[in-house]
């Protein structure tokens, strides 16, 4: 089928065969299908939408347009999770290490914040010398070592997506279940894994505003994950306040250390376990052990994990409760939109991020508090300060 074909068949609603898009996304990589016509593509799939099977064409071709990495020599299971975003959600700086010691190997592609959720290679560069850039060998050296990775996407996976996804933000075509599911499971299975756990957010400081939607988006991704012969399970959580207590960059570093150590939180150790979905999970964590595995980790990717994380030197200020009562909000979109204006977060990809500046959450919903007892403490450097505190007090309801 000619491109001019294949964009025609979409505009009227019809189906696409597997080898018609893969002949559209291999267009794309090589340049031969110009601009236009991909986003012309992206907008009839957006509005004429596409079925499991050309969903799950379009996954493959989009993993196959570039390196697919493979682990010969080591044994697996090899998995990963993949979260939606959200505000505190250090899941996969404790998930790893833990499934890690569990026996599993964790080859996980994690990517920088953007807007107001913040990104696991940010957090994970507030260590000391850790490099979120290794090639596809070092990867192997870092996976046999320690048995699970956190690394940047490198140039050559899934360079469909990069292109595509630049022209959906630029198309008004992101919001679309099949192709956020193609490209969230294209890169995925890039990495070579057999199974594959799904964290799909729904709240205020999630990008599912709503259960259903996140149901949908869930429902997709486990189909079209298990049609490309991937195990594939989600999990449906709530983002309405923070996950933990920790919200940027080292200091979610900080919380994710102390939940390694076995020392909680309770709703990031609960969710952890839940996502791993093994009953020698929550045990282990508590035991403290996963946190060796940690260390080997950060070692494996030259950083140092006994030094003293970036950024610290930051500024305090405590938001006090203005009542006592029980807190029956703490907004995770207002907490999130505080530590980006403090620094924590970027709106441009090629931005940079402060690693000290974040918030600490003490009081949570379901918290009784005092009059003046500490609700969030800000860590604050040269910005954004009283924005911040203003959008912390506007992300609290006492009652
Ligand atoms: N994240 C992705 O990687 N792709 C999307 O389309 C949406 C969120």
């Amino acid at each position: 089928m000619k491109i001019d074909e294949i964009l025609e068949t979409k505009r009227e609603g019809g189906r696409l065969e597997p080898e018609a898009i893969r002949a559209f996304v291999d267009g794309v990589v090589s340049g031969e299908v110009t601009r236009a016509q991909a986003a012309a593509f992206l907008a009839f799939a957006f509005v004429r939408g596409l079925d499991a099977d050309e969903t799950v064409a379009l996954t493959l071709a989009m993993r196959d347009s570039g390196d697919v990495l493979s682990w010969p020599g080591l044994d697996g299971p090899f998995v990963d999770k993949h979260s939606t975003g959200g505000v505190g959600d250090k899941v996969s700086l404790v998930l790893a290490p833990l499934w890690a010691e569990l026996g599993a190997k964790v080859p996980m592609i994690s990517g920088r914040g953007l807007g107001h959720t913040g990104g696991t290679l940010d957090k994970m560069e507030s260590i000391p010398g850790f490099r979120v850039d290794l090639d596809a060998d070092a990867l192997r050296r870092a996976l046999a070592e320690a048995g699970c990775f956190i690394n940047g996407q490198t140039g050559r996976l899934a360079p469909a997506d990069r292109i595509l996804y630049a022209l959906r933000n630029e198309t008004a075509t992101v919001p679309s279940i099949p192709l956020i599911t193609a490209s969230i499971l294209s890169k995925k299975l890039a990495e070579g894994i057999d199974e594959l756990v799904l964290d799909v957010k729904w709240g205020t400081g999630a990008f599912m505003k709503t259960v259903e939607d996140a149901r949908a988006l869930a429902d997709s991704i486990v189909r079209v994950g298990t049609g490309a012969g991937v195990r594939t399970r989600a999990r449906i959580t709530d983002m309405n306040q923070p996950l933990g207590h920790a919200v940027g960059n080292a200091i979610e570093v900080e919380e994710s250390v102390r939940c390694l150590r076995g020392e909680g939180p309770e709703d990031l150790a609960a969710l952890v376990c839940e996502l791993i979905d093994d009953p020698r999970a929550r045990p282990l964590l508590d035991s403290g052990a996963a946190y060796e595995r940690w260390c080997r980790m950060v070692r494996a990717q030259g950083g140092d994990p006994e030094a003293p994380l970036l950024g610290s030197g930051c500024e305090e200020r405590v938001v006090e409760a203005p009542v006592a009562g029980t807190v029956t909000r703490c907004d995770a979109w207002h907490i999130a939109r505080a530590t980006f204006l403090l620094g924590a977060g970027r709106l441009r990809a090629e931005d940079p991020v402060h690693p000290g500046v974040g918030a600490w959450v003490h009081a949570k919903v379901g918290d009784r508090v005092e009059a003046g007892q500490p609700l969030v403490t800000l860590r604050h450097a040269d910005r954004g300060l009283d924005e911040a505190v203003a959008l912390v007090r506007a992300a609290y309801a006492i009652q």
